[in-house]
């Protein structure tokens, strides 16, 4: 018998369990040997067990160290802190990974390949923020302070530079403010600049670009771009801006990785405008679980996925609404499903 990989399967709010069902799908037609264990989080966990993160889903990828997660909608008000950074917190999930490629040909910015490495944990999203009262004003000053260390650059840029090499790219960016945010950012290129010389020398080219100045070359010519790699919120911040190249988030995968787990998920939200009507496109989902599969070392499965979702969306012209298509979430599944069945 095959061995069986368990896995959490988190489905998530609104259009989240709509999007899983699409993936379940795939993987059940592709015969992957998952085996999983489905949890609530997001508002489904909130109503289920009265928290955004219950501990029993927490339990679960403790054990498993591998999930696939719908969207997660943090409740507003009862001062609840958003489950997406909980969890990169809890599993030190410290790498994001956005792969961004142009699927449906034709569109701004054709041929896109493109990866972004964000550092997810420190940076100036600690969250380490302050008012200070100046006469009358209680905000009259805002203040927020960064934090990265050399241990959590170096892990990250460890990671950045593997992934270069296994996946065959030719070039690298490290990119930084290190003109004016001379410790902040200083730090990760200094410690990027080091560990290539160090370690990865001759295996691809670095290069290191101003945020500001990559932010302009990616709207001229992205194509002179191979892999970035940053500090969280110039992260963020790229990793949408590439997302845009390709058709914006509905095609837009991530995968969030660290010491203590990998969990893959869509990079859009749970799009409750249309939750429910069953017309969600699954496709940026789809694409976060041929990644996982990839994670798994199941790579032919991921490439019989891929396949699929491109000949579905190219040749057979089965599109959702927001691709401009007539197909809906279930219409789709079962067009991708009969591609990975007969090819
Ligand atoms: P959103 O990404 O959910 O929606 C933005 C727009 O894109 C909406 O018009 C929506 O209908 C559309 N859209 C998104 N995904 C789609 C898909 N697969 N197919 C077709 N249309 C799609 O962003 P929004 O409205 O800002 O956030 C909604 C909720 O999701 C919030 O509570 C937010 O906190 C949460 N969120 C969760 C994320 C996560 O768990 N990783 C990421 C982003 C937002």
């Amino acid at each position: 018998m095959a061995i069986k990989i368990p896995a959490t399967l988190i489905p998530g709010d609104g259009i989240g369990p709509e999007i899983v069902d699409a993936a379940l799908a795939a993987f059940d037609a592709l015969g992957t040997p998952f085996e999983w264990e489905r949890q609530d989080a997001g508002l489904a966990g909130v109503k289920s067990a009265g928290d955004p993160l219950p501990p029993a889903a927490l339990d679960s990828i403790r054990r498993t160290r591998l999930a696939l997660k719908g969207p997660l909608e943090t409740p507003s008000g009862g001062g609840y802190r958003s489950s997406n950074v909980r969890l990169r917190e809890e599993f030190q999930l410290y790498a994001n990974l956005r792969p961004a490629r142009t699927i449906i040909p034709g569109g701004r910015f054709d041929k896109i390949d493109l990866i972004v490495v964000r550092e997810n944990l420190e940076g100036l999203y600690i969250g380490h923020e302050l008012y200070i009262p100046i006469g009358n004003d209680p905000r009259g000053v805002a203040m927020a302070t960064g934090v990265n260390t050399r241990h959590g650059s170096l892990r990250l840029l460890e990671f950045a530079f593997d992934h270069a090499v296994k996946v065959g790219r030719k070039k690298v960016a490290i990119v930084h403010k290190a003109n004016i945010m001379k410790a902040l950012t200083g730090l990760f290129l200094e410690t990027g600049l080091e560990l290539y010389e160090r370690k990865y020398k001759g295996k691809f080219e670095l290069e290191t670009v101003i945020i500001d100045a990559c932010a302009m070359k990616l709207v001229l010519n992205p194509w002179q771009f191979d892999m970035l790699v940053t500090t969280n919120l110039f992260g963020d911040i790229l990793s949408d801006l590439v997302a845009g190249l390709v058709g914006g988030l509905g095609m837009a995968p991530g995968a969030n990785i660290g010491a203590d787990a990998a969990i893959f998920e869509a990079v859009h939200g749970s799009a409750p405008d249309i939750a429910g009507k069953g017309i969600a496109n699954p496709t940026a989902l789809l694409l976060a679980a041929g990644m996982m599969l990839d994670h798994c070392k199941l790579t032919e499965e991921a490439a019989r996925l891929r396949k699929a979702i491109d000949d579905t969306l190219n040749i057979d012209k089965v599109r959702t609404g927001d691709l401009g298509g007539t197909a809906n979430t279930a219409a789709f599944t079962k067009a991708l499903v009969s591609r990975i069945q007969n090819g």
